[in-house]
């Protein structure tokens, strides 16, 4: 089956701040996109599209937040060659400086090793941390929009503002960036 809308995005979320992202994102994009909390419908409807955003928060010192630790293993087993995928993750930079966004980068590795193409990496400028597990090789990105509501909530629209366009590009979506 198919769905209509041509981005699906797929998030969870324990203290709901990667959902009030995806409802910001689902907002600058309606109405391409459908949003899916993976907790509630799980992962089986990421196959409906050809183009996907993901959000995940980072949980418990470099672990990965638990409805995604619960569908691990059924991405795994899926196949997503062919598919474009940009990530957005949640940290805490301050609190959590040695592992930040580290489950960005877990679900960065676990797309690339099931066939899927990510868009989409993101500037480590603006940004203090001692260590992630969610940069790119040369260290100068992350492999998706890394959001810190904790610490940085004043500057969430404003890299959703920039975000949004590169998303839309990368999908081969009319932007207004
Ligand atoms: C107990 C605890 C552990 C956390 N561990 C990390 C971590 O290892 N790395 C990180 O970047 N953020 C960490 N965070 C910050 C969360 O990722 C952040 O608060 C996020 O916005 C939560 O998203 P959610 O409300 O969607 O679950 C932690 C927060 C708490 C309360």
């Amino acid at each position: 089956m198919t769905n209509a809308k041509p981005i699906g995005l797929f998030y969870a979320s324990t203290t709901g701040n990667t959902e009030d992202v995806a409802q910001l994102i689902a907002d600058r994009l309606e109405p391409w996109v459908q949003v899916h909390d993976i907790a509630v419908e799980g992962v089986e409807a990421m196959q409906q599209y050809g183009c996907l955003i993901m959000g995940i928060p980072t949980w418990d010192y470099g672990e990965l937040q638990e409805d995604w630790q619960e569908c691990w293993q059924a991405i795994a087993a899926q196949n997503f060659v062919g598919k474009r995928v940009a990530l957005f993750g949640l940290g805490d930079q301050m609190g959590y400086g040695e592992w930040f966004q580290d489950a960005m980068g877990e679900l960065h590795q676990l797309l690339t090793s099931v066939g899927a193409t990510l868009v989409v990496p993101w500037s480590v400028e603006g940004y203090r941390f001692e260590a992630s597990r969610a940069l790119t090789d040369d260290g100068r990105s992350f492999v998706g929009l890394a959001l810190d509501e904790d610490g940085q909530h004043g500057v969430t629209e404003e890299r959703l503002d920039q975000w949004i366009p590169q998303v839309c590009r990368a999908f081969d979506l009319p932007s207004d960036g």
